[in-house]
């Protein structure tokens, strides 16, 4: 298809400050370094941590200001040194490193991304402070203008700060301990509500970016299916100002030929004989099917070009289904960690190809980023091997009254606008979890909840939206607002341990109890056992592989009567060991993986291997 050039006047949003953060991607018009490595690193180990700020660390090399190690960007810092205080610290810690520009970039607009550091983060570029967030595991970014030097090294300083309060997203508290007679003078340590561990750091990859000074700056797509139609309605938003632009929007299939072509700013266009994008065991093939809308933007400042990908699908619940591409889904698969020895949560792509391949080894079709987003290298993933994604927000360890306050709402509303900003053309995301385990039986969660997930359909009306409950099906102030039901379910475990004899009756019963409430789909979003890997014991007993094996072949027993009912998912918990903090009821760590923390398969695993693969052969049947 010939490239069109049609001009006509179009007023383009001028956004001051980067709404859209679209993913950084190479194009004709766009350039990204990743400044990663081993940059220099110090904890301000100071009684306030604050010797970093009155003394102005940010104005001077880090070595400058005290002794400095190697740390790598990115990962978590916990892990990484023999020094427990650095494992376990609390406040801030300082990052540094240098880097260059091509003179080149003089012409364009120069972005600093930080895909995601944990939790509060301030940044400094040749000790000028141009960007601050709050908030873990998803990205931030600024363009740096004046700041950066075109012509000689830039230095690179970052500060962040684990510190959680009852207001961040997952809360925690900082508790004081005054009795002098048992701790020494100032001792405080950081109380949670989340069972895994609190890795910090800058987590992901640090990038430089180029764009034109007018630029593409977000994408939106909604995708409909009408017959053998792929209904593809797209918006695009500029950043900068011109009015004289031009623009060509381009559907590419996945072998990059043009399928459909417009020349609007907003608008709809048709696919023919849409290849349709299908998870992973409800289709042979073509499964996880991705097109990409091609955008050209032009004016006499220039031209910007962006290749967004995207799936068309649709999602649909009923009273008793879940619907993708009209047929049901049937989500079998597991929650997950970002977690591996060493790295803590750190990006790594080694790790991010064996967990897929774990995933499609298991037959899972589907995952819940359990307890926060996800890096976006997973999301990709997810997206082209078709795994169905739970998307939640780190809303984990929301359990205390002091939660409800309009400082924890009024961010939790900003963290699910960056999480759908970023993840909204995600075919994989099917479902947008808002929290994990809140308390809701206290009347203050109903404002609370009701304005979450109210904000969250009005950011994106065709999703369902959720929370993950831990509570009984005996009334709560929360759940009557979400459109799928989602459950974490413990019985044999926390309560009645050991007694796996009594998990059938009370799985059914409560479902039952749920079903006689709510008039919607049921997904048990997790049921698991810790079990240490290579312990055994016959007949089995807590911890055992044997125990493990047992226990989740009664909840199989049980869901198997109600799959064809109204329970469209199961998830075990969990796909992995994982770290948590040291705790009397943990053995170095949460053990309730199908797999250990190394990747390597418990019993339990060849368990629901054999379980997921004979599910799926009848999914497929169904769909063809
Ligand atoms: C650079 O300029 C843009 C556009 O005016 C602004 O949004 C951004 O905050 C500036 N960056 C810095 C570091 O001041
Ligand atoms: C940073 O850490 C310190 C020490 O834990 C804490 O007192 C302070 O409130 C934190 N500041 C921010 C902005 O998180
Ligand atoms: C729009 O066009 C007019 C006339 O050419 C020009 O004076 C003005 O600066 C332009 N505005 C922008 C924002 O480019
Ligand atoms: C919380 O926000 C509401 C609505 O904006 C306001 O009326 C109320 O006074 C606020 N409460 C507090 C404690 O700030
Ligand atoms: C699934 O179907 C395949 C192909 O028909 C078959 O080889 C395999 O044994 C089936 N697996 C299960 C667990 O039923």
């Amino acid at each position: 298809m010939p490239t069109i050039i049609f001009l006509f006047a179009l007023l383009i949003i001028n956004n001051a400050a980067a709404s859209g953060m679209l993913y950084p991607r190479f194009s004709e018009t766009r350039t990204i370094i990743e400044i990663n490595g081993m940059w220099k690193f110090r904890a301000d180990m100071s009684p306030t941590r604050n010797e970093g700020f009155l003394k102005k660390w940010y104005t001077q090399p880090l070595s400058q200001t005290g002794d400095v190690i190697p740390m790598p960007v990115p990962a978590s810092y916990n892990d990484i040194t023999q020094d427990r205080k650095l494992r376990d610290f609390i406040g801030w810690v300082w990052y540094e490193t240098e880097f260059f520009v091509p003179v080149e970039w003089q012409q364009k607009r120069v972005v600093l991304r930080f895909d995601s550091a944990h939790y509060n983060t301030m940044v400094w570029v040749n000790s000028k402070e141009v960007l601050s967030h709050v908030g873990g595991h998803l990205p931030f970014e600024v363009q740096l203008n004046s700041s950066l030097d075109i012509n000689g090294v830039n230095r690179l300083t970052v500060a962040v700060n684990n510190t959680l309060t009852p207001s961040t997203l997952p809360p925690g508290t900082i508790h004081y301990m005054k009795d002098t007679n048992r701790y020494p003078a100032g001792y405080f340590v950081q109380d949670i509500s989340f069972d895994f561990f609190n890795y910090a750091g800058i987590h992901r990859s640090v990038k430089l970016y180029t764009t034109p000074i007018f630029f593409i700056d977000d994408i939106t797509i909604v995708t409909d299916v009408k017959g053998s139609d792929g209904i593809v309605d797209y918006s695009i938003i500029g950043g900068g100002s011109s009015n004289d632009t031009t623009i060509v929007v381009e559907v590419l299939d996945a072998d990059g030929i043009p399928v459909a072509t417009s020349i609007k700013q907003n608008g709809q266009m048709i696919i023919r004989n849409v290849n349709l994008w299908w998870p992973f065991g409800m289709s042979k093939k073509p499964t996880a099917y991705m097109y990409t809308l091609k955008v050209v933007l032009k004016s006499s400042a220039g031209r910007d070009v962006y290749r967004q990908p995207f799936g068309v699908r649709t999602v649909k619940v009923t009273s008793t289904q879940l619907l993708i591409n009209n047929k049901p889904f049937y989500c079998h698969g597991v929650p997950k960690h970002e977690d591996s020895d060493i790295r803590g949560k750190g990006l790594d792509y080694a790790l991010i190809a064996k967990d897929f391949n774990l995933l499609k080894w298991l037959g899972a079709t589907c995952i819940r980023t359990s307890h926060y987003p996800y890096a976006e290298e997973i999301m990709d993933q997810c997206d082209q091997q078709g795994i169905a994604v739970i998307d939640e927000s780190p809303g984990v360890g929301i359990t205390s009254v002091h939660n409800f306050g309009n400082a924890s709402l009024t961010h939790h509303l900003e963290v699910m606008n960056e999480m759908v900003r970023r993840d909204k053309n995600r075919p994989a995301v099917i479902i947008w979890s808002v929290a994990n385990e809140p308390l809701v039986t206290v009347p203050q969660a109903e404002h609370y909840f009701k304005s979450v997930i109210m904000h969250t359909k009005n950011l994106d009306p065709t999703r369902p939206v959720t929370f993950v409950a831990a509570v009984g099906p005996n009334g709560d102030y929360a759940t009557k607002y979400v459109d799928i039901l989602c459950i974490n379910r413990y019985f044999a475990w926390y309560s009645d341990c050991g007694h796996t004899e009594l998990i059938q009756k009370q799985v059914e019963y409560d479902m039952n109890k749920w079903r006689e409430h709510h008039n919607i789909p049921i997904i048990v979003t997790e049921y698991g056992a810790d079990t240490v890997a290579g312990l055994h014991q016959s007949p089995s007993f807590v911890f055992t592989e044997e125990y493990q094996v047992e226990f989740l072949s009664e909840y199989h027993a049980a869901f198997d009567k109600m799959r064809k009912k109204f329970l469209v998912g199961e998830m075990v918990w969990n796909f992995a060991d994982f770290m948590t903090k040291e705790d009397i009821t943990r053995v170095v760590g949460n053990r309730k993986g199908l797999f250990t923390r190394q990747r390597q398969p418990k019993m339990s695993a060849h368990l629901l291997k054999k379980r997921y693969e004979s599910i799926m052969n009848e999914t497929i049947s169904v769909i063809h």
